[in-house]
This record gives C-alpha cells, structure tokens and sequence, in this order.
C-alpha cells in the first residue's frame, strides 16, 4: 500500500453574519456579510463570505447560518474574586448608613470577614456557593475567566481556592486562569507582623501554589489597608523567581505608586488605578502593563475619584474592562453592565470598552497570541449577539443578547442558529 498520508481539512463556516472581529483598521474590525471556518478548536478563516477561498468551502462539514447575527471573541473576564464563602450584604447595609469600605476593613470587616466565610468552607462548598456566580457570567458569553485567591490567607485554604477555580474550569465550558493573591489582608493570626506574614506567603504558600500548578499569576493588594510598596516588592521578587507573572491592584484608594513598581517587574496588568499619577501611566507604557479598570468596584464604593482614562490614551497604555467580582467591593454578575459604567462613568466609547473585554483582557492575561479577536489560527471562542450593531453591548444594560456560544471551536448553545434579531 503505501500511498502518502495527505492531510484533509474539514471546517465549520459561520455565515450570514457581521463581525465585530477587534482588529484591523476600521471601527470594531467590522466585516460585512462575514464567515468564518473553524477547524478543530482554532479559527481558520475570517472575513467577507464573498472571499471565502474555495478550498475552504468544498471541505465544510457543517454549515451554520447565524441568521444575521453579530459575532464577537469570546469575552474574557480578566480579573475576579468569584470564588469565595458567604456575601458581605450586612456589610452594604452599614456601608449605606455612612460606615466607609476602608472603616470597615480597619475594624477586622470587609476582605478579613470573607476570608473567616471561606475558611469554613469545605472544597464542595465553595464549589456550590462560586458555581451560579461563574454561570451568570457564561450567560453573557464569557470564555475565559481569571480567578484569584486571597480569601484564605492560610495554606490550606489558599490552595483551596485555587483548586476550586480550576474546577471550575473542568466544570464548566470556560478556560479558567488563576492568580495566587496570598497577599490580599493581614490575617489576624498575623496581626501587627506584615512582613512576618509576607515571608509566609512568599516562602510557604506561593512556593506550593506554583508547585501544584494551581496559579498562573501572582497578584499583590498594594494599599494602605494591605500591603506597602516594599512587601509589595517582595512578594514580586518571590513570584519573579518562581516565573510567574505579576499582577497588581494598585492606586484604588490612595496613590502608592503601586502600578509603577509593578511594571518594573514587567506586570501584565495593574488594576483599579482612580488614583494613578501621570508617572505612573508612564511607567506602564514603558513595561507594555495593560490597565484594568473596574467600574463595578467604582460605583459600588460610591468613589469619586475617576482612572485617568485620558492620560492611559494619550501614552498608549492598553486598557481592559472587568467585574472583579467580589462580595465587598464589586459583587456584580454582570461583565455586560460594566461596559456600560466604563462607557458612563470612566468616559470609554462603547468600542474601547469592547475592546476591554475582548483584545485588551486577552493582554491582561498574557493571550493575545491565543484569544481577544476573530483571526485565523487563533482559537475558536466566540460569541453570537442579537444586536443591530456593537455599540448596542455597552448601550443597553440589563439585557443579554447573547444567543450563542462557541468555545474551542464547539457550539454550546444550541439556540444560536434561529436567534431573534432586531426588525
Ligand atoms: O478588587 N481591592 C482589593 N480587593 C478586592 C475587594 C475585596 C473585598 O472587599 O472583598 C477588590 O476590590
Ligand atoms: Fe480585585
């Protein structure tokens, strides 16, 4: 016999579809009257189904018609607390009658009483109590998910929610990402010792961490409430020589220079930023550090005190948009909500806020290679809207036009070929 093996191709063509594809030149990358050929779980063609070459289109297997619908990447949550015990809503009530987040986290509340929640629970527990908040945000078309730590601040339990966030990625059609966040609150049993606990994390639990491949990042909450700048700096060097990337919330209540300090250590993201300095804006742009900006944590502590959106335009720095899901500070389901806030209160366009979600979380993430816009040989996650066009994802809020989902090439909602479109 003999004869050479000769590979063949076959493909999944997604037709009658615009497409918001996030890159190229014009606004939203748009392609009119699109298509677009799976192959396995990457995309291996996008663009005008006029163009379709035709050796893609004699070896389609499938063909769907998306029934005039608008097609963006996956949506890519990039930084979330959503796995955790319990909720803080007393803690809102008090809060509302004029008790402050900072108040409340001095008195041994806020993040700390979180963390006596998920203490208490069992790994079944926390998979139960995080599993609908992870589902709220699938609903929307969300396909990857970074998950962070951090409500533990012991061995035991830090790990323990680093498992439960990859469970959840086994669980569930959504890729997570988890980020080891030891360095989150002082717990009591450390009170008044920060760098005695800050060595702990450093030489106990990240070391752990990293060596059952449970955290893909290392994050730092650098505030006044939490960490300085030099245990900030250590937890850094521990996670450098571990080689894992470094993340930060940085300049959310007070300006620490956080995100600067970050980015000379090559951050892939500093988060919050309200009180980010020019220098700082600088200090990304020079490390390529994306900005994360979460408006739900914003509106929900009634801040004042705007991210300097104007200034990370002006120096290029790219910006990203999340939930940050997290009982005290943003306990928000909704990742479509916040391109609204981005768009209302931090003054993004409705097309820099779907980029926050889409090209500039894939960054935030260290995907960009892999995920945050329609192009071949990227991978198949995607999204089908009932909308007229993109700008409606950020208009509307408390609706979800999501009809369909694709995930690694593979359909997950079944409804995505008749959807209800706009007249
Ligand atoms: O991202 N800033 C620190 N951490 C969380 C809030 C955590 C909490 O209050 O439970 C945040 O806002
Ligand atoms: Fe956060």
């Amino acid at each position: 016999m003999g004869g050479a093996k000769v590979a063949v191709s076959f493909y999944d063509l997604y037709t009658n579809a615009t497409l918001a594809a996030m890159t190229g030149s014009t606004p939203y990358g748009r392609i009119e009257h699109g298509a677009l050929a799976v192959e396995g779980d990457r995309i291996a063609w996008v663009g005008p189904e006029a163009d379709l070459p035709p050796e893609i289109d004699r070896a389609v297997q499938q063909r769907r018609d998306a029934g005039g619908a608008w097609i963006t990447p996956g949506l890519i949550d990039c930084h979330t607390h959503l796995v955790h015990g319990g909720s803080r809503a007393r803690e809102f009530e008090r809060r509302l009658q004029g008790v402050t987040y900072e108040e409340i986290a001095r008195k041994g509340g806020g993040i700390i009483s979180t963390v006596a929640a998920t203490r208490e629970a069992d790994e079944a527990s926390l998979l139960r109590q995080s599993a609908p908040r992870l589902q709220s945000l699938l609903a929307e078309g969300i396909t990857t998910v970074e998950i962070k730590s951090g409500y533990g601040l012991d061995m035991e339990t830090e790990l323990r929610m680093l498992r439960v966030a990859r469970k959840l990625g086994e669980q569930f059609p959504v890729r997570v990402r988890t980020t080891f966040l030891g360095a989150h609150a002082l717990p009591a049993e450390y009170k008044d010792r920060p760098d005695d606990y800050i060595d702990f994390v450093c030489r106990e639990v990240m070391p752990r961490a990293a060596a059952e491949g449970l955290a893909d990042f290392v994050d730092v909450f650098c505030e006044r409430i939490a960490f300085s700048p030099a245990q900030t700096e250590r937890v850094f060097q521990a996670a450098q020589q571990l080689g894992l990337p470094v993340k930060v919330h940085a300049e959310q209540l007070s300006d620490m220079n956080g995100a600067a300090l970050a980015s000379r250590y090559n951050a892939l993201s500093a988060d919050h930023l309200e009180h980010l300095s020019e220098d700082g804006v600088r200090a990304m742009a020079e490390s390529g550090t994306t900005a994360v900006l979460l408006p739900g944590a914003f509106y929900f502590l009634k801040d004042d005190q705007k991210p300097p959106v104007d200034l990370l335009r002006k120096h290029g720095v790219p910006m990203a948009v999340s939930t940050d899901m997290n009982p005290g500070s943003s306990p928000a389901g909704s990742l479509l909500l916040m391109l609204n806030m981005a768009c209302i209160f931090f003054s993004l366009t409705p097309e820099e806020a779907l980029s926050g979600v889409t090209r500039n979380a894939a960054r935030a993430l260290g995907l960009s290679d892999r995920l945050g816009t329609l192009e071949a040989g990227k991978i198949a996650d995607f999204v089908l809207w009932d909308i007229a066009e993109p700008a409606e994802l950020a208009y509307r809020f408390g609706f979800n036009p999501c009809v369909g989902l694709i995930k690694n090439g593979e359909l997950i909602h079944r409804e995505v070929l008749k959807p209800k479109l706009h007249p």
